[in-house]
């Protein structure tokens, strides 16, 4: 039976999964939820009056230590906490919301493609679980486990290609890859530099900074061209920024120094997604406007949305791509392709071609992962 310190959780709730939820990302998303979700709660005009957070981790006394603790805060948001010995499907059985930040991450020297192996396995069977116990016409799935490059096409074409009940499910709309922490990284950075230049007096304010491409070195392009802190940094500062923006994480795995990545910004990160889910699913905004990184064809090779058609030919036909999107409660309905379009000469030209050719190696392994697993369920 799972571990749940929360006597009742009520079938109004509206149920989020996080699987890895004992580890550095998901102990610190989980407080962000446990203590902030509430807000949400009290917008919402729907029938929901329950937030519930079901934790899950292979960690079995982790998750449980982890879930008792959050269980002490008060705020009306239900805990539960899951581990193998009680079953994942506990877990799932009603999410409406799945975050992934299971997995391993990097050491000094590491890339994130070296926790492929191992990552990849994780991600394909909680898709197994994902595929067998959500309902596929409605769950939204959030990946943060590394490489995001490959592992978000490992998660879509393993539940397309193993588990049938997947067909016409539309769920290649809701799987999506995390990548708001470079868009974080973008904004921190550029403010940054602008203060110590003396460019800017709007030290209460953050940029918006369009971030695109993939979740690694140089597929990750930030667009500072299009950002509404129009900067006047000369081209060095300019290439400085864009490298600190693609060697981001780099920068908290040698400063942790064996400990691990970045945790407590990526928590932040994805607290903002998650949120963006609840107020949606809550019916307190009718869509997201945010960048994930998806498929741009769905389970018929057909363009995933409106925009995806025109995006295909921009990025010479990569079957993912981080790309401001516009998100439904039936997931991806718009992709803004538009934003490739009004990228400057030095961003098209020299940038787009780098990380779109990498960014095709990184979604190969994952299709060839799948394609070589042989599937027990
Ligand atoms: P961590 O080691 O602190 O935590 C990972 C957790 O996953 C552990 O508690 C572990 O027990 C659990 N786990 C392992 N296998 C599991 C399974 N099969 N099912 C459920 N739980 C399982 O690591 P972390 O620092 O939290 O990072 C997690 C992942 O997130 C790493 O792959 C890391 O590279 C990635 N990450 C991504 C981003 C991003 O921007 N997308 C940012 C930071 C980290
Ligand atoms: C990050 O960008 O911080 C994460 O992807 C973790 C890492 O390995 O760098």
């Amino acid at each position: 039976m799972p571990h749940s310190v929360t006597p009742s959780i009520e079938q109004d709730s509206l149920k989020i999964a996080i699987l890895g939820a004992a580890g550095g990302i998901g102990q610190s998303l989980s407080l962000l939820l446990k203590a902030q979700l509430q807000y949400q709660l009290k917008e919402s005009n729907r029938s929901v009056t329950h937030i519930h957070l079901a934790l899950y981790d292979v960690n079995q006394e982790a998750i449980n230590g982890v879930t008792a603790d959050l269980s002490h805060i008060d705020t009306p948001i239900s805990v539960s906490s899951h581990s193998p010995a009680g079953g994942i499907e506990n877990c799932l059985h009603n999410a409406s919301i799945v975050v992934i930040p299971a997995g391993v991450p990097r050491k000094p020297g590491m890339t994130r493609d070296d926790l492929f192996n191992v990552n990849a396995g994780i991600i394909s069977q909680l898709g197994d679980s994902i595929a067998e116990c959500c309902d596929l016409s409605k769950v939204f799935v959030l990946v943060i486990s590394n490489p995001v490059n490959s592992l978000v096409p490992v998660m879509v074409s393993n539940i397309l290609k193993n588990h049938p009940q997947s067909r016409n499910s539309g769920i290649e709309r809701r799987i999506m890859g995390v990548t708001k922490l470079d868009i974080v990284r973008a904004s921190t950075f550029l403010r940054e530099i602008n203060i110590e230049s003396g460019l800017t007096p709007r030290v209460n304010s953050m940029p918006d900074v369009p971030v695109i491409g993939g979740h690694s070195g140089e597929t990750i392009i930030p667009l500072f061209s299009q950002s509404n802190f129009l900067s006047r940094l000369n081209e060095d500062q300019l290439k400085y920024l864009i490298h600190r923006v693609q060697y981001g994480g780099d920068e908290v795995v040698k400063a942790k120094n064996g400990k691990g990545s970045a945790t407590l910004s990526m928590a932040h990160a994805g607290y903002k997604c998650v949120v963006q889910f609840v107020s949606l699913l809550l019916g307190n905004i009718d869509q997201i406007h945010g960048t994930y990184y998806v498929p741009l064809k769905d389970a018929n090779n057909f363009p995933i949305a409106p925009g995806a058609d025109q995006l295909l030919p921009l990025v010479d036909g990569a079957g993912y791509f981080a790309i401001p999107l516009t998100i439904t409660t039936k997931g991806v309905s718009y992709v803004d392709y538009d934003t490739v379009n009004r990228m400057n000469d030095m961003e098209r030209n020299e940038m787009l071609p780098v990380c779109v050719s990498q960014l095709k190696k990184n979604i190969d392994k994952g299709l060839e992962f799948v394609a070589s697993r042989s599937v027990s369920t």
